[in-house]
């Protein structure tokens, strides 16, 4: 049986007891809304661990925009019983108050990184991500922690996070999981509609076929190719189409100057935001 904590005092004392017989311990962080993607996640920790823990909380702070956040999906009593058929042995389902007794200020700068694409769009984003990921790695003291690639520049974020906070834990990172049809799996594609949800697999399409030929042309030319395809559908509302080096995440404008570069997107589409990044080699 899984086991539901709400309050820290309640899981730390349950993680401390499994510490102390030499279990290690996993941790899933997550917002709940939980699909295969976040599954995925579980499951490899279950593999690379004793003990897995899931955090399931909608964080405030990290949201910029207060629609997104009143409408963002929660299904806590689905998610539980996902979380336990994928073999996790517990989940943090704190409050609001509990996360937050009083309010926080503390102010994160992660440099270059956090100045372009979701940092750059998405003001106190990512000092929100950092907040929250930064207690719960101290209320669950993970020895190792999982993140998926859908966010790709937020798990560089929190690498730099536990790196100049000097945080004793292993960040690992895991394929972004799909549709059948490729569209990213996100707990948002359930406020698309029908129409929506039947283009949606358009934005993987595109970077998939554009970047299968990188060099026969330039980033700069990629980038030109994808906008214009996007262009042609008339629901998505492009934020931006960003090709960057993986490690800086600065963009590239000469394939020989990285050695793994990435094209990474962000668009309107109905209700809600999405986004998706793709390898390019
Ligand atoms: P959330 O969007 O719920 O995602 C939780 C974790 O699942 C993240 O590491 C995310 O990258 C991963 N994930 C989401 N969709 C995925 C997919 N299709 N394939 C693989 N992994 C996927 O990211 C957050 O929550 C929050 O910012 C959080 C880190 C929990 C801090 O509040």
């Amino acid at each position: 049986m899984i086991q539901v904590f709400n309050y820290i005092a309640d899981i730390q004392s349950f993680l401390n007891a499994k510490r102390d017989s030499g279990y290690s311990v996993g941790l899933v962080p997550t917002m709940g809304a939980l699909h295969e993607g976040h599954l995925s996640l579980i499951r490899r920790a279950k593999r690379e661990n004793d003990i897995v823990v899931a955090s399931v909380f909608v964080n405030p702070v990290q949201f910029n925009n207060p629609v997104d956040l009143e409408k963002y999906p929660r299904t806590p009593e689905r998610d539980i019983s996902l979380l336990e058929s994928a073999g996790c042995d517990a989940v943090f389902m704190p409050s609001v108050e509990e996360m937050y007794p009083t309010q926080v200020t503390d102010h994160y700068d992660f440099g270059s990184i956090e100045h372009v694409m979701e940092g750059a769009c998405r003001p106190g984003h990512f000092n929100g991500v950092a907040i929250v990921v930064r207690k719960l790695f101290e209320i669950v003291e993970p020895d190792r922690a999982y993140f998926g690639e859908k966010d790709f520049q937020q798990q560089a974020i929190i690498r730099k996070l536990v790196s100049d906070y000097n945080i004793n834990l292993e960040i690992v990172p895991c394929d972004i999981v799909r549709e059948n049809d490729g569209l990213a799996m996100s707990s948002r594609n359930m406020r698309l509609n029908a129409e929506e949800r039947a283009i949606a697999p358009m934005i993987y399409k595109v970077l998939h076929e554009t970047t299968a030929n990188f060099e026969t042309m330039s980033p700069a030319e990629m980038k030109a190719i994808v906008l214009k395809k996007y262009s042609e559908i008339k629901q998505f509302d492009v934020e931006y189409v960003e090709i960057a080096d993986e490690t800086t995440l600065q963009t590239v404008t000469d394939w020989k100057d990285s050695e793994h570069a990435r094209i990474f997107v962000a668009l309107q589409l109905g209700p809600v935001r999405l986004i998706d990044n793709l390898r390019i080699y």
